[in-house]
């Protein structure tokens, strides 16, 4: 019942490798009939409807909430508030590590920003939560709105993780641009942008004494596992999580969020199953965003374009109540070569929500103010765009001086210029139109990400009848997880993907680590791989010893797992099948854990990282200024390639959200109030079919032998890196104007 599986799909290859397949989503059939279940999809008996009302102010205090007019609405059998809220075993605003995020559970009357959860009606239908909500009419006493990042109140952020300092320098920038014979200067401003996925947070929860059962989307199962058993004061095996499928998520999802553990609460309150499932608007606010940025570049150059010094300081915002900041600066650390880098940081307290990680925290906003400003220096050297990149190409990490555990970027550049006809472009800006006279312009910028690992658990088993069983609670956000994780898996016993049984999507199962850092598919990846790997050496223990095995003794040259056989390494023909291994040992099955991290070693020695290279053709309307996406070509070198189809689809998804930064997504602050002003999918703008062009991702091919044993480098987050600033500066060719504040409007081309 709390365990999901796919089984088999006899569309596929039954034998051989089924690592590198173009294999289709294996519960693509049940999501295109509307058959997959995602979180809201449960109604379990006597359930309850949770609607949260939130803040309209920023900051300040609710005097008062009209709670008897609520109560007395029809349906309405709760009205949760900071005056009747039962305590928490756990603190929310306790902070016990960095990656803990203080949680809105209705700790007090205080307001510190607008979207915030202030009270949670709970009622027999929506209609009559949403009506009770409603009908609470808070008052409050405000104080002034602090927004922008012009504020007063600015600190220095702590790390957010290993790798994130605050500052980090190699060499001496101020002498690199005293040096440097000419300079590049300028500020890039990137804007708030919130996650719109399109499954909006929720949860449906049940307690049953204190077993709670929850049907939620997350990234990370066993971290809000552990993390609402700590709030409740239960044991973690007492909560059930089911999490087949999110509808996206982005990063917001990657920790359980306040209006999901609301939801949890209300549960407990009524001793109903409940469901609060947040209204797009309530998705601004309470759930994470990604920060706004001002960065201020400084690139010094010699005679022959080489870089003498580069430099990013970035000031972001953060909340007043915690410090996530966006490391911004930190892609500098990894593309270019420079005798003197330097990156620091500092932020605002705003009273907004607190930001969070959002699909490539840092390199995205990064990117495209860093690539924006290679493109001015190339053009203040007098040099083609991807000369420049060549020219101050990094061998080795700059700051560290680690060689690359692999670094095909070299490659990408070929393929991806080659393919889109690279060769041939005019320096000079403004000096390409179109048969209808539209300006047109061609810009490049180069993507990166680094290549993470998390710790992961699986669990491998063999069946009697030969078959196996693959077990490790991962998370489909609909990156493919499902399918890339049965191919690693299948290949980990040597058994045809239809033999394999897969589970997944439950914190009943191993922890797979956390769904980010586009490292999914390498943990989980990498915890299958050594489950299989186990089990296959347990099995191998039993034929090696036994007489009658025609593996008997091979324990020295080594066995291998070959289309449902176990065979000598040496001599393939000589082996016997898994079934019959355990029949004549009288077993039922055999299991084996494994788990997977990153090798400390190998960190310590090797940068890793993916890459690519993204080229823009934009056409830009000479009288109105609107700006078409006419072309992106983007070549990415991340790795193994585990299935060439979610891998590509995961690329061009990253490239439409590369548009959407440069010429779309933005939050419209309103400065009295502080609110989010265009809180819907009408306003907040991001890119619909019209808008995506003819996109092509192509996959160069990377052997990366130090990253894991699988080679896998990820790619979820890579394809937003690069392709903002390749439309930047390929406006930047069309129309000979230059535009630091994203994304790209009209009436800045005018
Ligand atoms: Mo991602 S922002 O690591 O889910």
């Amino acid at each position: 019942m709390s365990e999901i599986s796919l089984t088999d799909d006899a569309r596929h290859m039954r034998h051989g490798s089924n690592i590198g397949q173009p294999m289709t989503r294996r519960e693509g059939v049940l999501k295109v009939t509307g058959t997959a279940t995602f979180a809201a999809d449960n109604h379990p008996p006597g359930m309850l409807y949770a609607v949260l009302a939130v803040s309209t102010i920023a900051r300040g205090r609710v005097v008062s909430l009209d709670e008897a007019t609520a109560r007395a609405h029809p349906g309405v059998v709760e009205v949760i508030t900071p005056a009747n809220r039962p305590p928490l075993a756990m603190d929310p605003d306790a902070k016990t590590n960095p990656f803990m995020f203080r949680l809105d559970l209705l700790q007090n009357d205080r307001v510190r920003y607008p979207g915030q959860p202030i009270a949670v009606v709970v009622a027999e239908t929506l209609e009559a939560a949403t009506e009770g909500a409603a009908l609470l009419a808070p008052r409050y006493e405000e104080e002034p709105a602090r927004t922008g990042l012009d504020g007063a109140e600015i600190f220095v952020p702590p790390a957010v993780g290993p790798g994130h300092p605050p500052e980090a320098k190699t060499g001496d920038v101020e002498a690199g641009l005293q040096a440097a014979v000419r300079r590049v200067e300028a500020v890039y401003e990137t804007p708030a942008q919130y996650h719109n996925a399109m499954e909006p947070h929720g949860v449906v929860a049940s307690w049953d004494g204190d077993r709670l059962s929850l049907d939620m989307p997350t990234q990370a199962l066993a971290m809000a596992q552990g993390r609402i058993a700590g709030l409740f004061g239960v044991s973690p095996e007492n909560v059930h999580i089911r999490s087949p499928y999110l509808g996206g998520g982005f990063g917001s999802k990657g920790f359980p969020s306040g209006p999901q553990v609301l939801g949890i609460l209300a549960a407990k309150m009524t001793g109903r199953p409940v469901k609060l499932v947040l209204r797009r608007e309530q998705m601004f606010g309470p759930v994470g965003h990604r920060a706004p940025t001002r960065q201020r570049i400084r690139i010094g150059l010699s005679e022959d374009g080489g870089m003498t010094a580069l430099a990013n300081h970035t000031r972001t915002a953060s909340s007043t109540f915690d410090d996530f900041f966006e490391p911004a600066a930190d892609v500098a650390h990894t593309l270019y070569a420079s005798p003197a880098i330097a990156t620091s940081y500092e932020a605002v307290r705003l009273d907004t929500g607190t930001p969070l990680f959002m699909r490539a925290p840092g390199e995205a906003s990064g990117s495209i103010a860093l690539e924006s400003a290679i493109d001015e220096a190339a053009e203040a050297a007098g040099m083609d765009p991807l000369a420049f990149r060549l020219r101050n190409y990094a061998e080795v990490e700059p700051i560290s001086n680690k060689p690359f555990s692999s670094k095909a970027l070299r490659t990408c550049y070929e393929e991806g210029a080659a393919r889109f006809g690279w060769a041939g472009r005019p320096l000079e800006p403004r000096s390409m139109r179109d048969e209808a006279g539209l300006l047109t312009g061609w810009g490049m910028g180069t993507a990166t990400f680094p290549a993470l690992m998390f710790q992961g658990k699986a669990r491998a088993t063999i069946r009697r009848d030969g078959s196996g069983l693959m077990e490790t609670g991962a998370h489909d956000m609909g990156q493919g997880a499902w399918t890339a994780l049965a191919q690693i898996a299948a290949d980990a016993l040597g058994l045809g993907i239809d033999e394999v049984e897969f589970r997944s999507g439950t914190s009943d199962l191993p922890d797979a680590g956390i769904a980010g850092g586009s490292g999914h598919t390498a943990t989980a990846g990498m915890a299958l791989h050594a489950a299989g790997t186990n089990v296959l050496a347990k099995l191998a223990e039993l034929a090696t010893a036994d007489e009658r095995s025609p593996l008997f003794a091979a324990g020295n040259v080594g066995t291998i797992a070959r289309a449902g056989r176990l065979v000598r390494r040496d001599d393939e023909s000589r082996g016997e099948r898994f079934a019959d291994i355990l029949s004549r040992a009288g077993l039922d099955r055999i299991e084996a854990d494994g788990g997977a991290a990153m090798d400390p070693a190998a960190q310590e020695a090797y940068a890793m990282h993916a890459h690519g290279a993204v080229f823009a053709e934009v056409k830009v309307d000479p009288d109105f200024g609107q700006v078409r996406v006419t072309r992106l070509v983007g070549a990415f070198a991340a790795g193994r390639v585990i299935n060439p189809r979610m891998v590509r689809s995961q690329l061009l998804g990253g490239m439409i959200w590369g548009v959407s930064f440069a010429l779309h997504e933005h939050a419209v602050v309103d400065k009295r109030s502080g609110r989010v002003m265009n809180a819907d999918l009408a306003e907040y703008h991001v890119p619909v079919n019209a808008d995506v062009p003819s996109l092509e991702a192509i996959l160069v091919h990377e052997d990366d032998p130090h990253v894991n044993a699988l080679g896998i480098k990820g790619v979820g987050e890579i394809g937003i890196t690069g392709t903002g600033g390749a439309i930047a500066n390929a406006i930047r060719h069309a129309t000979g104007k230059r535009v630091r504040r994203f994304p790209i409007g009209l009436a800045d081309l005018l």
